[in-house]
């Protein structure tokens, strides 16, 4: 299978229009689905910033760029603003090639920075941005309600020609041990990871129980009691208890457990990838 990345054209919006219809689901995108005939660029999306995978010959994804800040202070940085690829393509390194063309783009421009906001439960994509090079600068808690619960923005980034010098405090470590900055920097994503695993587990949890999460709520007179009767109930933490009670029951459908479960198994990957000892 040959992966060509290019220039985007006018030409491809149709194409380009498709796979955004094709990709869209709310753990990949806090906005609403496409209306279908929406044409893929726009004022904000132009062809010039837009990169093209074909596969074979035919368009099979797409990596957007952009600029968050339109400052002379910020000229340095430049965003991934979009990234998809056709399901029927999906795990041949597509989505790879593509961000590893945008950033050498980026750099080739001047960028010296190349940012991306992602959601918390996107784990498919994080992984992909992570083995790209991105590492996580900080999380937006609970940025978005999506599907009732309350999701977390994370900002990535990658710096092409190397990191810019820590503040000295952070970077001085002692002979043969590892820099401190970066054992912050893990010690961060394990938090973060470890905190989204509580969560995503104990909405599986709430979910296995319907019924029983339901007779805990509705006998409670008020939240904080609702929150301690599922704390006890499912044997998770006051954040967690809250976070199933945030869950817009009415909204949920078969597939939402399994795309917990799912989510559940990537995180724990992460946290074995992030060498978690715990
Ligand atoms: C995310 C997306 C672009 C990945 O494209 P892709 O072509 O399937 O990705 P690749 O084949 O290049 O994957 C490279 C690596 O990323 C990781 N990865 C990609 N998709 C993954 C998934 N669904 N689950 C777990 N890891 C995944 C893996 O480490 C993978 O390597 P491997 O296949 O050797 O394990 C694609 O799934 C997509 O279009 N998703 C919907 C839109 C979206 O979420 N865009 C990102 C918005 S921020």
């Amino acid at each position: 299978m040959g992966i060509e990345v290019r220039d985007a054209r006018a030409d491809d919006d149709a194409a380009l229009a498709r796979i955004d219809v094709l990709t869209w689901t709310s753990a990949g995108s806090p906005a609403p689905p496409p209306a279908p005939g929406t044409p893929f660029f726009s004022d904000r999306t132009r062809p010039d910033d837009v990169l093209v995978a074909e596969v074979d010959g035919a368009v099979a994804g797409y990596v957007a760029l952009g600029d968050t800040l339109p400052i002379p202070a910020h000229r340095h940085v430049r965003e991934i603003r979009g990234l998809a690829v056709d399901p029927g393509l999906g795990r041949r390194g597509v989505g790879r090639a593509l961000v590893l063309a945008a950033v050498d783009r980026a750099a080739r421009a001047g960028a010296v920075k190349v940012g991306l906001r992602v959601l918390g439960p996107n784990t498919g994509a994080r992984r992909l941005y992570a083995r790209c090079g991105f590492g996580i600068e900080g999380v937006l808690r609970g940025e978005f309600r999506i599907d009732g619960v309350l999701v977390d923005d994370v900002l990535m980034a990658t710096f092409p020609g190397g990191e810019p010098p820590r503040p000295a405090a952070r970077s001085a470590a002692p002979p043969g041990q590892r820099p401190e900055s970066s054992s912050w920097e893990r010690a961060d994503r394990l938090d973060e990871t470890r905190r989204r695993l509580r969560t995503l587990e104990a909405l599986a949890a709430a979910l296995r129980r319907p019924a029983d999460v339901a007779a805990a709520v509705t006998a409670a007179p008020d939240r904080p009691t609702a929150a301690a009767a599922l704390q006890e109930l499912l044997g998770v933490a006051a954040d967690e208890a809250h976070a199933v009670l945030q869950m817009q029951w009415g909204r949920l459908t078969g597939d939402t457990l399994p795309r917990i479960e799912e989510d559940v198994r990537e995180l724990r990957a992460d946290l074995r990838d992030l060498g978690d000892d715990r």
